[in-house]
């Protein structure tokens, strides 16, 4: 870990230096390492972070060599090795109830897609990882292109991984208006909308319609229609403020912590701390680390990081009594 740029100021207490003991039963200790931008590889960074203490990661890496010329890339038949390498550590770091969103594309190389995605996927898995889910992001903005194979680009993959089949999920934060499907679809129910109806194909997934009769609102679907950032100067792969939100509401609640470990302008940072919630951002370009700072500052709006969350892991009370010691020292 080469720096750390801190945000933030450490609230001390009279007999414990560094700490902030919480008034309730439990002795709640707070935590040194959140609420700042680390620079520096990430796999350095989060091996001194204490295991079990991340409830979201949210990032986009590098697009293998796709944008060497501006942060670097690693060549894409080497890029599932180097990935893997980091998300070995980011399995250690994260709490059995977390979250990892993983928003990556495939580069087409010599005509035709790459792998290093699918091979992602599967030694992800051999680590340990469940590949829950996978939402698609819709570029809605996407600019007209001609290729000579294909047609343009207009989503990326946003792949979802978990510790357990059971963790932190709010589904009610990210419901919907049910819009003029409800008005149109439900103001004429058939006979077949009131009952469980086995669908006409067979497939096994009936469904009653009339049970969303009445509703406002309804759960989303898997696919985010955002539009991609175009105002952010200062880096080129900036993703909208509204994706990491979106999964921040999903899968977090209020001064839980998240974790961008590719944090290129730190738009999940914006999206944590306007939520309330705590952040880590790690970035090895130190040129993007001052903009993250900027950025956090200005478009927080002023909101200051919540460095009074408490963790009840004694495990993580001791890595922080050491890195607190480390400090000061
Ligand atoms: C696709 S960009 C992330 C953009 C980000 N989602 C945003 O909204 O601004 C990937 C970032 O990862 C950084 N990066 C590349 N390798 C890294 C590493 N080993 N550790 C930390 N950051 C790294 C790059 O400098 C780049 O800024």
């Amino acid at each position: 870990m080469r720096n750390i740029l801190n945000l933030s100021k450490v609230k001390k207490t009279k007999g414990n230096k560094n700490f902030l003991i919480a008034e309730t039963i439990t002795p709640y200790v707070s935590l040194d390492f959140i609420n700042k931008v680390y620079e520096g590889d990430c796999l350095d960074v989060c091996k001194k972070f204490p295991e079990d203490s991340i409830d979201l990661i949210v990032t986009s890496p590098p697009y293998a060599d796709a944008r060497e010329w501006h942060y670097g890339g690693i060549h894409p038949n080497k890029f599932a090795d180097w990935l893997l390498e980091r998300t070995k550590e980011f399995y250690r770091i994260l709490k059995p109830t977390g979250t990892f969103i993983l928003n990556i594309k495939e580069k087409v190389i010599n005509g035709e897609r790459h792998t290093y995605v699918i091979e992602t996927i599967l030694g992800m898995r051999k680590q340990g990882w469940l590949w829950t889910e996978e939402f698609i992001w819709h570029k809605k903005n996407c600019y007209p292109g001609k290729w000579p194979n294909r047609f343009r680009d207009a989503w990326e993959r946003c792949l979802q991984f978990n510790k357990n089949k059971k963790f932190k999920m709010f589904q009610e934060e990210v419901m919907v208006p049910m819009g003029g499907w409800a008005e149109k679809r439900l103001k004429s129910l058939g006979k077949n909308d009131v009952i469980r109806f086995e669908s006409r194909t067979n497939s096994k997934y009936g469904k009653n319609i009339s049970n969303w009769l009445g509703r406002e609102m309804a759960y989303p679907t898997n696919v985010l229609h955002l539009s991609t950032e175009c105002s952010n100067k200062n880096h080129s792969a900036v993703f909208p403020v509204a994706l990491p939100e979106w999964f921040i509401k999903l899968f977090t609640g209020k001064g839980d912590l998240v974790l961008d470990p590719f944090a290129g302008s730190g738009t999940t940072g914006v999206a944590a701390l306007l939520l309330d919630r705590n952040y880590i951002l790690i970035e090895n370009n130190p040129e993007f680390c001052k903009y993250i700072i900027e950025r956090i500052q200005n478009e927080g709006r002023n909101k200051k990081p919540d460095q009074e969350r408490i963790f009840r892991n004694s495990k993580i009370s001791a890595q922080c009594a050491k890195e607190a010691k480390h400090q000061q020292s």
